[in-house]
Order: structure tokens, then sequence, then C-alpha cells
């Protein structure tokens, strides 16, 4: 059967290398590609809306979308962990209540709001994935640095978000799965400050997108609320 995707963050680096790789992949109808700008493609799959979690007036433009018949993933590759205004905090005495709004705008409430105005065509649908760009420092049982606190907290509120989803979605449908991947270290906007500081791997967006592509299609409804790391691990609450 062929496939309708909605992937959110189309811009980023990891977003857009989603995007390119189910372009490129012949059981896919169409692309429904979000972002805050829309993104230049002459591919004839892609369809690209506007959507600023900033600004919730713009969730109106994926009116333009209730006219799909169903749908079988949504990506949600959006995120935040600097601006120019803000960076992650090293203490508490460093946080910023403008920063800490605008990360958990970017991180939870946008992703989270985006998923409610999903809700008509995931009813529509059966076994849809929903996959949430999640963080390995997200997870309580792993922090032992502490630091960046917005982000850090923000993906823990994410990943409890995907397990309440996940018992929600259920009650639609038993077959819809909704977990949260971490992509490892990945060279973008949002690492690139970082890395000149990373012992580990670094991969390109392709070798992540490459990596969760397989996690993605080896899940099932028996993994819904759970958050993997890019190798299929799962990484602990
Ligand atoms: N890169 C890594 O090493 C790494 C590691 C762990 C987790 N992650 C997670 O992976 C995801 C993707 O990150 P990335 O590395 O691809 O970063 P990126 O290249 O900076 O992409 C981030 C995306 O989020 C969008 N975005 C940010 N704020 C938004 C808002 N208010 N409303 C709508 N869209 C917004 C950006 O849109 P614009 O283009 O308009 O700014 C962009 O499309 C994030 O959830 C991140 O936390 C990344």
């Amino acid at each position: 059967m062929k496939e309708n995707i909605i992937i959110a963050g189309s811009s980023g680096a990891i977003g857009n290398e989603f995007t390119k790789f189910y372009a490129d992949n012949p059981v896919v109808e169409k692309i429904i590609a979000l972002s805050r700008k829309s993104i230049n493609t002459e591919h004839n799959k892609i369809q690209s809306i506007e959507i600023d979690y900033n600004n919730e007036e713009t969730f109106k433009n994926l009116d333009e979308i209730s006219n799909l018949e169903v749908i079988s993933k949504i990506i949600i590759a959006t995120g935040v962990l600097h601006s120019e205004t803000f960076k992650p905090e090293k203490s508490i005495d460093s946080i910023d209540g403008e920063g800490m709004k605008r990360v958990f705008q970017a991180n939870v409430f946008g992703p989270t709001l985006l998923v409610k105005k999903l809700l008509p065509l995931i009813k529509k649908s059966k076994g849809v994935k929903i996959v949430f760009l999640t963080a390995r420092v997200g997870s309580i049982s792993d922090n032992e640095l502490g630091g960046w606190h917005s982000y850090r907290s923000s993906k823990s509120a994410l990943n409890m978000m995907i397990k309440n989803l996940s018992i929600e979605l259920k009650r639609l449908n038993k077959e819809h799965v909704v977990i949260g991947i971490h992509p490892g270290t990945v060279k973008s906007h949002l690492s690139e400050p970082f890395l000149k500081h990373v012992k580990h791997d670094v991969f390109s967006p392709e070798e992540s997108v490459g990596f969760m592509i397989k996690v993605i299609n080896e899940i099932t409804h028996k993994d819904s609320g759970k958050c993997f790391d890019f190798s299929g691990k799962v990484i602990e609450p």
C-alpha cells in the first residue's frame, strides 16, 4: 500500500534527511514537509507547509491536508538546544525564563499540539507510527552530569508525553505506535557549537537517518511508549 508521511522539522539536518530518504522511496506517495519557512523542492511528492510552534495560528495551515485519506508515519524532528539569545545552562543561576520557555515550546509544547492537530488524520488511519526525535540526556536514570537544565528537562517531559500518547492512541487503534528515538550525536545546527567536546562518534545526518530507518521499520505496537537509541537499544526513562 502507498504511504503518506508527515515530517516536522524538514528544514533541519535530520528532518531534511528523512524527507530526502522517503522522497526516494517508491512506496511513498506523498510527504507533507513541515517547517517554519517553506522548503524549496521540485520533488512532486513533497508538499511543504509552514508551521511555527511559537505561533499557534500557523497550525491552521494544516487544514490544507485534512482531505488526506490516511497517513502511515509522523516523524517529528523539530527541536532546540540554543539560539542567538539562549544557550544550554551549566548551572541553575544561568537559567533564563524566556529561554527556558522557548526550549519547552520547541521540544514539548509544539510537538504535542502538532499531534493534537493531526488527531483527525490519525483517527482515520490504522497502525500509524509516530516517531519523536528525543535525546539520551532526557533519561533521568542516565543523568550523571547534570546541566543543560532546560534541554534535558524538556526532553524528559517529551518522553513522558510519548508514553501518555502511546496509552491514549492504543485505545483508538491497538496497532498505533508512538516512540522516541535518540539519533546519536549528529552534525547539525543544533549540535555544532558542542561538537569539539565530543569524544564519541559523530554521525552525518545521512548515517544517523540510515540507522533510525532500520529501527522505525522494525518497531511494532509492542514497543509503543518506549524510547530507543539509533541502534535500536531501549533507553531507560
Ligand atoms: N544533532 C544531534 O546531535 C542531536 C542529538 C540528540 C537529539 N537530537 C534531536 O534531533 C532533533 C533534530 O535536530 P537536528 O540536529 O536536526 O537540529 P537542526 O538541524 O537544528 O533542526 C531543528 C529543526 O527544528 C525546527 N524548529 C526549531 N524550533 C522550532 C519552532 N519553534 N517551531 C517549528 N520548528 C522549529 C528547525 O526549524 P528552522 O530550520 O526554522 O530553525 C529545524 O527544522 C531535535 O529534536 C534534537 O533535539 C539531535
